[in-house]
């Protein structure tokens, strides 16, 4: 079982139920040798909070241990109570050439010594492999995982995805790894990648696979043990790491940060206060203090990944990682710069976050945040019609419309901008350092032209000011009320498309805060329509919007279908479960706000939808709407 419970960008935090045991993602298998424990696994659980550990099967079948461990188990061996992983013996057979273990041999000795989760004798595919071989390699590799699956019924089962450089080959091995039942898919073949700082080979990899795997079960990174890398490849989906790499540099006397290795010996301050590091000077880190140290780096970066996946901050966490290194910047910049990615990320990317977003320099302008933003300006928003327009070039936040007047903001990120979105995310939330240069981030005077030819019909005159001063009425509309209906009109159609707009008709009464001047809530008569959200501006419906929204957009626009037995429990307020979802609209993106109905489209429900269309389709665990209003 695995279920998402918060994400930002591809990454997700899940709880995965592995047998009896379950483990947060995204997070890290330490790899666990059973001759050299450096660290043991009851420490790796005290001291690091380690929930999975990932040993070697064949290492174990030549272990001084392999007896003790066939007839006891392995969890009893290692004195460890939760999830093992085992591999199978592929990548020794990369790493020290030939492995004697058969394909069958292996996963009878993963079973008999008690693996929860167990990995097929999958072929490692060398980046000089050329095409024939890479794709023998892979449909050995399939073969394998198929004959695997027919005997593995009571563990999980790895499905290693192959294909060497080649990325169509990827993309086939994705495919089939998603058909063949595995439960965990793991990313082979990238080890030489990441040893020779191809990141942009490893990134297209990663893409490759993820834009061909099902959703709904955890992908990890064989192999990756930096946690250099762990924000940057959580951000395109990966959800498990491993690492024998803290032991293996420990060896070399290779101290591992955030930012990169470093020689211990070659330090003359340790740059850390962990407990491994307090007090030491570096000549008297010894081989398990800098394995120690290694494991401290690598357990906080996995927390500090989580932490950034609930505040929304992920981007600007990978943006600040990948500066650590230029080929690591320069597969960054390639994956921004791949349309092709971005608009498979937009899809994943939550419509609103908890915090700001934070601009770390032009790469920021690529994020799918604002690829979505610039795509809904212009698909979904159209002017009011008939007032004058008048273009602010400078930032100037306090320009807001009136009855007569429509305001447009040049923003430095987003262009032209209609002033009355300014409450909304990501616009009102974006915050960039005043003394970057315009000039470097939108292209203002293309943005003011396209804005006035799309939209010339609807302003009987532009007026462009390079500051809102300049307006000659301004001490008129100073006194002349803001036109906050303008706003809601705006950011309903931002928010829902064209049409949605159309649920503001009536007696209609704002209610705006004292204390900020917001908007806060909408009225028909003595009924509310809606709730703007303090943080992101956005509409929450109450009953009467949500039944406007009905009838304003059409089916299936907004709308989460689900099936007649999950009915009675939505309407009684309880949350809709990915599998009672038997339909939904594609535009919905992680976060929005949607409408829960019946198959013959009667509204049951509103709420906050967890997974867009995609997931819904692919998961049959956990929630894909938060209920916020079931109506009987
Ligand atoms: N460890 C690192 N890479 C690999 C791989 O491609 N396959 C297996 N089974 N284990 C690995
Ligand atoms: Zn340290």
């Amino acid at each position: 079982m695995f279920e998402i419970k918060a994400r930002d960008a591809c990454a997700r935090i899940c709880d995965w139920k592995i047998g009896k045991y379950k483990v947060m993602t995204p997070n890290i298998a330490i790899v666990v040798n059973p001759d050299k424990q450096i660290v043991t696994p009851r420490e790796l659980k005290d001291i690091f909070g380690a929930e999975i550990i990932i040993t070697n099967a064949y290492i174990i079948r030549n272990s001084k241990k392999a007896k003790q461990i066939e007839k006891e188990g392995m969890h009893k061996v290692y004195d460890w109570e939760g999830p093992i992983y085992t591999d199978s013996g592929t990548f020794q057979m990369y790493s020290h050439g030939s492995v004697k273990i058969g394909p069958e041999e292996t996963i009878a000795y993963q079973k008999k010594i008690g693996s929860d989760i167990i990995t097929p004798l999958d072929l490692f595919t060398l980046p000089k492999d050329n095409h024939e071989v890479a794709e023998q390699k892979l449909k050995d590799t399939m073969l394998r995982i198929c004959e695997a699956r027919e005997s593995v019924t009571s563990q999980d089962l790895v499905g290693p995805i192959q294909g060497g450089r080649f990325l169509e080959l990827r993309a086939e091995a994705a495919g089939a790894v998603g058909k063949s039942g595995a439960d965990v898919f793991a990313v082979g073949g990238i080890v030489p990648l990441m040893e020779r700082y191809d990141f942009s080979k490893l990134i297209d990899t990663i893409m490759v696979a993820k834009m061909n795997l099902p959703l709904n079960k955890p992908v990890h990174a064989f192999g990756c043990g930096h946690p250099m890398l762990f924000s940057l490849l959580t951000l395109l989906g990966v959800d498990l790491f491993d690492s024998a790499a803290y032991a293996l540099y420990a060896e070399d006397r290779r101290y591992m940060t955030v930012n990169g290795t470093l020689k211990v010996d070659d330090i003359s301050e340790l740059p850390c206060n962990c407990p491994a590091c307090s007090g030491k000077k570096p000549s008297d880190m010894k081989m398990r203090d800098i394995a120690m140290h290694n494991l401290y780096v690598t357990f906080q970066e996995i927390k500090t990944i989580r932490q950034a996946i609930v505040d929304g901050t992920l981007f600007e966490l990978a943006e600040m990682r990948v500066r650590a290194h230029p080929a690591l910047f320069d597969a960054y910049l390639k994956l921004v710069a791949n349309k092709e990615y971005v608009e498979f990320m937009e899809k994943f990317d939550p419509v609103t976050k908890g915090r700001a977003f934070f601009y770390t320099g032009s790469v920021s302008l690529d994020r799918p945040a604002v690829f979505r933003a610039e795509k809904r300006l212009s698909e979904r928003y159209v002017p009011p019609k008939g007032r004058n327009g008048y273009i602010v070039r400078s930032f100037e936040r306090f320009a807001k419309s009136t009855k007569s007047s429509h305001f447009i903001m040049m923003d430095t990120i987003y262009g032209a901008l209609p002033s009355e979105l300014l409450n909304m995310y990501p616009f009102g939330q974006t915050i960039v350092p005043s003394s970057v240069s315009k000039d470097l981030l939108c292209d203002s005077e293309k943005s003011i032209n396209d804005y006035i030819s799309a939209y010339k019909s609807y302003y009987p005159k532009f007026h462009i000011l390079s500051k809102y001063k300049d307006v000659k009425e301004f001490s008129d509309f100073e006194k002349t009320p803001v036109d906050h209906v303008l706003e809601v009109r705006s950011l309903l159609m931002y928010q829902y498309g064209r049409g949605a707009e159309k649920i503001i008709f009536g007696d209609i009464k704002l209610e705006i805060s004292k204390k900020t001047g917001r908007l806060r809530r909408i009225y028909i008569g003595p009924d509310i329509l809606g709730t703007i959200r303090a943080e992101d501006g956005f509409f929450i419906p109450a009953k009467l919007g949500a039944e406007r929204l009905m009838s304003a957009l059409p089916k299936p626009a907004y709308r989460v279908v689900v099936a007649d037995d999950a009915v009675p429990f939505v309407r009684e307020g309880k949350s809709v479960f990915s599998k009672f979802v038997i339909g939904a609209d594609t535009a919905i993106r992680p976060y929005d706000e949607v409408l829960i109905v019946d198959s013959l489209d009667n509204l049951i429900g509103t709420g906050k939808c967890i997974l867009n269309h995609d997931e819904m389709m692919d998961f049959k665990e956990g929630v894909a709407v938060k209920t916020r209003l079931g109506f009987s």
